[in-house]
Order: C-alpha cells, then structure tokens, then sequence
C-alpha cells in the first residue's frame, strides 16, 4: 500500500501540496498528442490515486471469493473486506447505522431504486412529485417513468439566469398532494451548490420525504446525513476518486424498512419456498445477488484517501482554485460563463462566440487539455440557456493553477483556430 506524500506542514493553499497529492495518481502522469495531460474532468469520472489501485489489486490477488456465504477463509476476508467498506462509508456520511447504507452500482442505480421501490408503495394517481430545473437525467428520467407507470403527476422548481433555485417557488408546490422531493446537491452542468439544507427542512417540516443526488458533493465537501436530515442521499464510487459500478443510496432506517424489495434474487432472502419468501433484514433486502465487491473495497479505500487529506481541506483548495479558473476564464474576450451562482462547487461550464463546444473540446485535447463537452446529461438546463451544449472544465484534487494556465492558453489557440 502506498504512504501519504503530503507533508503535514504545507497548507491546501499551497501548489506544492496539491503537487504532491497529484503524484499519487499514476494516469496523470502521461502526455497526450505529445504534451502534458491536463485533466479537467472530474465531475465525469474522477481519476483514482495509487491506494484505491492498490486496494483493490490486493483484494483481487489475495482476498477474492464471494461474500456472506461462505465458512472458507477467503469468503470471509472478502466479506470483512466488503463490510468493512459498508463502514468506512457510514462513518464518511455520518449515518447513524450500517443498516442504512445500501450498495448500488451509483447514483443511477439509487436513484432508480427509491423510485422503484418507494414509488410502488407510496406513489398513486395524482400524487405530486417535485424535482428541480437543474437536475441530471438520472434525476428526472426515473420519476418520469413513475409518474408514467402511476398516472403521478411531475413539478419542477424553476431556477434563474445565474443557475440559482427558486425557493419560494419551491415552498409553493410542496402540498398536500406531495409524496417526494428529490434535488441535486451540487449541479453537474453548472456547478451550483443548492442550499439543501433548507430544503429539507421544509419538505420535513410537512412529513414529506426528500432525497438528494450528491453525486457531485460528496467528493467536494464534507456531507453529514444527520444533519441534513434528508431522508435518501445516492453517489457514486467513480466521481469520488473510488471504482466504477459502485456507489451508495443512504437511506433513514425507518423509511428504508417500509421499502418493498427492489429486485430479488440471492442475499435478500432468508428463506425461500414456492409458496412464499421471507426477505432479510437492511440492507441486505435491497441488495439481490452479487454485488460488486472489488469496487466496494475500492470505495472503502477512496474514503480513506479522502479522509487522509480531510474533507475540509479538499473542500478549501478546490474553492480557492475555482476562484482563480474564474477570473482566468472571464477574462477571456467573448467566453460566456454558463452558471454563476454566489455558491459553487469546481465546475466552470462556458460556450464561446463562433465556437461549438465540441470543436473547443477537439481542440484543448490536442493541446492535451481534457474537458466534456456537450449537454452533461442536463438537457433541461441547455435549453434553458438557449444553448446546445457547453464546455465543461470540472476541477478535482489533483488540479493545480498550472492546469488552470494551460486551459486558458489552450483556449487562446481556440481563438487563434476558430477566429
Ligand atoms: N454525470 C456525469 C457528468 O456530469 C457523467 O459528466
């Protein structure tokens, strides 16, 4: 296993200590189209550091076999090593019991799951069901489904030219024909930190449930489930420096064992006959079959590596650097900024004058700059801005203002290109 390379005394503010952080992830150290890759898209896929590869690596030589059945030693590593990420996750998210943290393959997963399992009991005709403008469509297609399946009916909070939600709007709609509010955290395409605590509060001060996307919080600030008090809270493994096809869906324990089970199958059960099924207690009801174990670990290891930095100080240089690519990118003559919210997380999303975003991405990955390009999977919030896609520059741990200079001076080559 590798040893930390911070050293205690550098602050976040320094670029040494981000340095540092950046030499632990092995792929960034690679040149593309023969110059040096800057890579600006975390809010996709994050990278992973050399402890999550080498957790996982050491699971697969050495631990592998399936978990919770087995008395052989290596089933019950497996399931040590399985649990023991449960663990590490509910104490990362401060929930009160391992019972409330249910593995899924991310936040698509978690997502469907509640509006599978809690729609089927709780949703009928004519029920409300309130998401917001800015939502990926991970948030918005499963309730669509559902509104579909029960004739349930879909209000969006409407949001301003800033990227900002409308919370009166907001309290207006939460009414008696409310069954679920379910809104992201942190936006993916603009970059908006929404003040959820808030509105939480207000969806439980009416007894109605909320679940948050926190896809794209979670590795960007600390998150404490018990105090925000929301009732589900899904992410993913691969956004917070973890494995793909692992991630989470928090649930309160008193809402989770009203859930009918999502899919059947091995795990969920406690004993089966043609006649009837008894299921097994949270989690485990709503995780059927196999689950993902290696990415489990790997996500146990991400936390660890989290940790070791510390949250806050993630938290703290990524918001100083955010500043800085801000001002860099404003001054840039004919870029538009798409997502100004007062409270953002590392996301700077833009469009440029004569320039379709998918040539702006074309040409920094020549210049080895990586950005996403297109419309983020936010289709409502492209049309709202009127525009088809954007460019997305999405900053992570492991960015330092060297890459944020090397955006801008690959997008002067875009202007040099495109005119
Ligand atoms: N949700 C991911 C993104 O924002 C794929 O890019």
């Amino acid at each position: 296993m590798s040893t930390s390379s911070i050293s205690p005394i550098l602050s976040p503010d320094s670029e040494t200590w981000a340095e540092n952080i950046r030499r632990e992830f092995p792929i960034l150290d690679q040149q593309v189209h023969g110059k040096p890759l800057v890579f600006l898209d975390s809010a996709a896929s994050s990278q992973r550091p050399r402890s999550v590869i080498d957790a996982v690596t050491w699971y697969e030589e050495h631990d592998h076999a399936n978990v919770h059945r087995g008395v052989h030693t290596l089933s019950q590593r497996a399931t040590d090593a399985f649990e023991g990420a449960r663990e590490k996750v509910r104490g990362f998210i401060n929930a009160e019991s391992t019972s409330e943290i249910v593995f899924v393959s991310g936040t698509t997963e978690g997502i469907n799951l509640v509006a599978s399992s809690f729609g089927q009991k709780f949703i009928a005709e004519g029920d409300e069901i309130i998401i917001s403008h800015m939502e990926h469509h991970a948030n918005i297609v499963p309730w669509q489904m559902l509104c579909e399946r029960n004739k349930a009916v879909l209000r969006v909070i409407p949001m301003d030219e800033r990227g900002e939600l409308d919370y009166q709007a907001y309290l207006d709609m939460l009414g008696p024909r409310t069954r679920i509010v379910a809104l992201n955290h942190v936006s993916n395409a603009l970059g908006t930190i929404n003040p959820v605590k808030q509105y939480v509060a207000a969806a439980r001060e009416k007894g109605i449930p909320i679940l948050l996307d926190g896809a794209q919080a979670v590795p960007h600030m600390p998150v404490d489930v018990r105090d925000l008090d929301c009732d589900f809270f899904v992410f993913s493994g691969h956004k917070m420096y973890g494995p793909t096809g692992i991630g989470v869906l928090y649930g309160r324990k008193s809402l989770l064992e009203q859930l009918p089970p999502y899919q059947g199958g091995g795990d969920m059960i406690l004993a089966v006959t043609f006649e009837k099924t008894l299921y097994n207690e949270l989690p485990y009801r709503l995780e059927a079959g196999t689950p993902n174990i290696s990415g489990a670990v790997g996500l146990g290891a991400a936390v660890d590596f989290l940790q070791r930095i510390g949250i806050d100080n993630v938290q703290r240089r990524e918001q100083e650097l955010l500043a800085y690519a801000t001002t860099a990118l404003e001054s840039i003559p004919g870029l538009r900024m798409i997502g100004t919210a007062s409270h953002k997380a590392g996301v700077l999303s833009f469009v440029m004058e004569r320039a379709h975003p998918h040539d702006i991405g074309t040409i920094l990955d020549t210049e080895g700059v990586a950005v996403r390009t297109g419309h983020h999977c936010a289709m409502p919030v492209m049309e709202y801005f009127k525009v088809p896609a954007t460019a997305r520059a999405s900053l992570g741990i492991y960015n330092t203002r060297a890459d944020i200079d090397k955006l801008v001076e690959a997008l002067q080559r875009v202007r040099e290109v495109l005119g």
